[in-house]
């Protein structure tokens, strides 16, 4: 155990969660030591605290072109989620209790799905065909006069396909729907702006882009008639009560700061690495399968299928390697990477992905070290037929 610890990785998990960067650490620490005051004080360690909590708010609203008072902070990706999707069908007249989502979505857009569901809302899955995206056509024609809500991610966290938000949210308003875009995966990575995207509601999460964990944000275009989750005292404009995770905050704010300053660098350098280690995947195992899009994807994300083994069995040979195969493992068995088996893959493709997702210090050599382990592991396990040492656990969508 503690030899895997302190073995070195190289480490492509980066849609899982990602370090965090040492300018948001040091950014963070003023407010786990010295600056612990409440924001709501009214004296002077609140005030600085208070400060802190705008300026962070401003760094976040710049990230995605919107204004500082329409970003509302949560504990992340999921938490906003569920306040976008709950939140707007609490508020839904009788006459729209239908919510239109992806069949790709997050479980954090699934799970509050499946309850508003339950109480007897209708709720209808866009089909997403091979490439990886949905056809505008027919998700536009799913849009009725009916439908409250619009939620369609706008990068896949398993394929890294990006989807055509802006103009299904254009089809959405025209129908009088309210609109959301799950950005958790495409902030930091590609350019994300509200001007273009023109959604009402955007789900961010400090720790898919170098921020720490349990922060994130949502936008809140103003006037979009939402309820919130929780309540209680005022803060965040009533829309999430509670005390502010001052340090969690303020570490976003940074890494929307530096996001904005390093986006176009990381997405071209990320980009090639990312297809060299196709390149050299694809020489290396006859087969191997990608998922990823061409076009229109997150520039760090390459999903595969390796054939004839499960994802999980070649991984488990290579615990200097972290990524991840997007599956479950229940009672034993492993469960496909459910994202592929929407997509309509067939089940041995589904149980032999694995996901290799890049981050700011992938470096070329790791690149071609990866390539040559996932070649060695996957050539051991297919003559073997057998897992490896330390077979694990799947992991389920992050
Ligand atoms: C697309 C997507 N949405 C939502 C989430 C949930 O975010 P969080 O872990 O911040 O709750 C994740 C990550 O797990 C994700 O990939």
């Amino acid at each position: 155990m503690i030899e895997e610890t302190l073995a070195p990785v190289i480490y492509l998990d980066h849609n899982a969660t990602t370090p965090i960067a040492p300018e948001v650490a040091d950014a963070m620490e003023p407010y786990m030591r010295t600056e612990y005051g409440n924001p709501s004080s009214d004296h002077v360690l609140g005030r600085r605290a208070r400060l802190a909590v705008e300026e962070a708010r401003e760094q976040v609203a710049t990230l995605i072109g919107a204004d500082p008072e329409e970003i509302v902070f949560t504990s992340g990706g999921t938490e906003s989620n569920n306040m976008a999707i709950r939140g707007v069908a609490a508020m839904a007249p009788e006459s729209r209790r239908r919510i239109v989502i992806s069949a790709v979505e997050h479980p954090a857009t699934t799970a509050p799905s499946a309850l508003l569901e339950a109480s007897g809302f209708l709720v209808t899955r866009l089909p997403i065909g091979r490439s990886g995206s949905l056809d505008l056509a027919t998700a536009a024609a799913a849009i009725g006069d009916n439908v409250s809500l619009l939620s369609v991610m706008l990068a896949q966290n398993e394929t890294g396909a990006l989807m055509p938000v802006a103009e299904l949210a254009a089809a959405a308003r025209d129908r009088g729907a309210i609109t959301h875009t799950d950005a958790a995966q495409a902030i930091g990575k590609i350019p994300v702006s509200i001007a273009e995207l023109k959604v009402d509601l955007l789900s961010i999460a400090g720790h898919k882009f170098y921020g720490p964990k349990g922060v994130g944000a949502l936008y809140i275009r103003r006037g979009t008639p939402l309820s919130p989750l929780v309540v209680g005292a005022s803060q965040e404009r009533g829309m999430r009560p509670g005390t502010e995770n001052v340090a969690g905050i303020v570490g976003l704010g940074t890494a929307a700061r530096l996001a904005v300053s390093r986006l176009m660098d990381d997405h071209l350098r990320i980009a090639k690495l990312r297809d060299d280690l196709w390149k050299a995947l694809s020489t290396k195992i006859s087969g191997v399968i990608r998922h990823t899009p061409k076009e229109a994807c997150l520039p760090n994300t390459l999903l595969v299928s390796f054939p004839g083994v499960l994802g999980a069995d070649v991984l488990a040979r290579i615990p200097q390697l972290a990524a991840s195969t997007g599956s479950a493992c229940h009672a034993g068995e492993y469960a496909p990477n459910a994202t592929l088996i929407a997509l309509g893959a067939p089940l041995d493709v589904a149980l032999g992905a694995v996901r290799l997702s890049l981050g700011r210090a992938t470096t070329a050599g790791e690149m071609a070290k990866a390539a040559e382990l996932l070649a060695d592991a996957y050539q051991t396990t297919i003559s073997t037929n057998s897992p490896g040492p330390n077979a694990r656990k799947g992991n389920v969508s992050k």
